[in-house]
């Protein structure tokens, strides 16, 4: 089975073919670099170029491919969680291709994209699986217990660890996405130089709100020059407190449900410093780890989880609507 994937939940306009055993035979996504001036997503202005680029980036991707659409068996988007206007060009794009060329549709969340993005390429899908989900958006622990089967153990209780990233990296003075630009600094600098707190919250949940403010204060107590000369330090030791946090939930939750593989998607997974503390200390499970292209948005993902759909007789009604709030919900 073949599927045509579209992905426009956020700022990237993404299509994909994706084929049985998770094989991608094209991946194509353009991100909006006209909201970096904003300093972050300005949802129309998405909408927009959404709506400009999402028929050539669609053709570009059936010519990576080299298929026609009439090699195509399935069509899915992606119906929620993200911005309502970017998240409807995708989905009616979407749903109007099936109609006309009489396919199956299938609306993907995307937050069980983010999940699939670990099986690109993989024979199979391997259960029972524990997922740290840390994106711009979300940070949730799911336990996968068996396909389409999701128990939510954690997630933040304010901002999620991406956002921690933008924000922190936006004080510091540093471009947008803050993210990719304090793991780049931070791996000059001394991650001990300053201990941020690190927030206690109950259960498996995290909270990323403290520790901006925490910077916050930090910066405002010291001087430009001071700040200037010592930035890749701070960055480096503001990183270490987010993942600190990340790691020490991640370690509870494995002995909670006494995992023995676990997956860490979503776009901070792309993280250097992460990357490295997970091969070093979890070496009592099997990590996986998408390959960088897959940690962001992107349709692979989405075609990943649409063909698992598909393939299990799933279909959408063409009625589906975009749904900005869409939480992950078992089957
Ligand atoms: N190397 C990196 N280190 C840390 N964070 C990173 C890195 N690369 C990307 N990020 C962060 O990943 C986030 C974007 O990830 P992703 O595209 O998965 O999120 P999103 O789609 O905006 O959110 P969601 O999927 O929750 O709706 C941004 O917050 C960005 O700063
Ligand atoms: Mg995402």
């Amino acid at each position: 089975m073949r599927v045509l994937a579209i992905e426009t939940s956020c700022d990237e306009t993404s299509v994909a073919v994706v084929e049985d055993g998770y094989r991608v035979l094209s991946n194509i996504t353009r991100s909006q670099v006209t909201h970096s001036k904003f300093g972050g997503v300005v949802p129309e202005i998405a909408s927009r170029e959404h709506t400009r680029y999402i028929l050539p980036v669609t053709l570009a991707a059936l010519e990576q491919a080299q298929i026609s659409l009439n090699d195509i068996d399935g069509i899915s988007a992606t119906y929620g969680p993200g911005l309502i206007g970017a998240l409807l060009v995708g989905l009616v794009f979407g749903k109007t291709l099936a109609q006309v060329l009489s396919k199956p549709f299938l609306g993907v969340n995307h937050l069980e994209g983010h999940l699939f993005s670990v099986f690109l390429h993989a024979p199979e899908v391997l259960t029972p699986i524990l997922f740290l989900l840390v994106s711009g958006g979300h940070t949730e622990l799911i336990w996968m217990e068996d396909l389409f089967q999701y128990r939510i153990l954690g997630s933040t209780l304010d901002d999620a660890c991406g956002e921690a990233f933008d924000k922190g990296a936006k004080l510091l003075g540093l471009p947008y996405p803050g993210g990719p630009a304090i793991d780049r600094l931070a791996q000059k600098g001394d991650p001990q130089f300053h201990q941020f707190p690190r927030a206690r919250v109950p259960g498996l949940n995290f909270s990323f709100s403290g520790i901006k403010t925490a910077l916050l204060y930090f910066l405002r107590d010291r001087s430009e020059s001071w700040v200037q000369q010592h930035l890749s330090d701070i960055a480096a030791s503001y990183q270490e407190a987010l993942l600190d946090m990340l790691l020490h939930k991640l370690r509870q939750a494995i002995e909670a449900v006494e995992a023995r593989r676990v997956a860490i998607v979503g776009g901070v997974s792309r993280n250097t410093r992460l990357r490295k503390r997970l091969q070093e200390e979890f070496t009592d499970v099997e990590i996986l780890m998408p390959p960088l292209t897959y940690c962001t948005d992107n349709a692979a993902m989405i075609g990943a989880a649409a063909l698992a759909h598909f393939q299990a007789g799933h279909t959408s009604p063409l009625t589906l609507g975009a749904d900005p709030s869409a939480s992950l919900s078992s089957l």
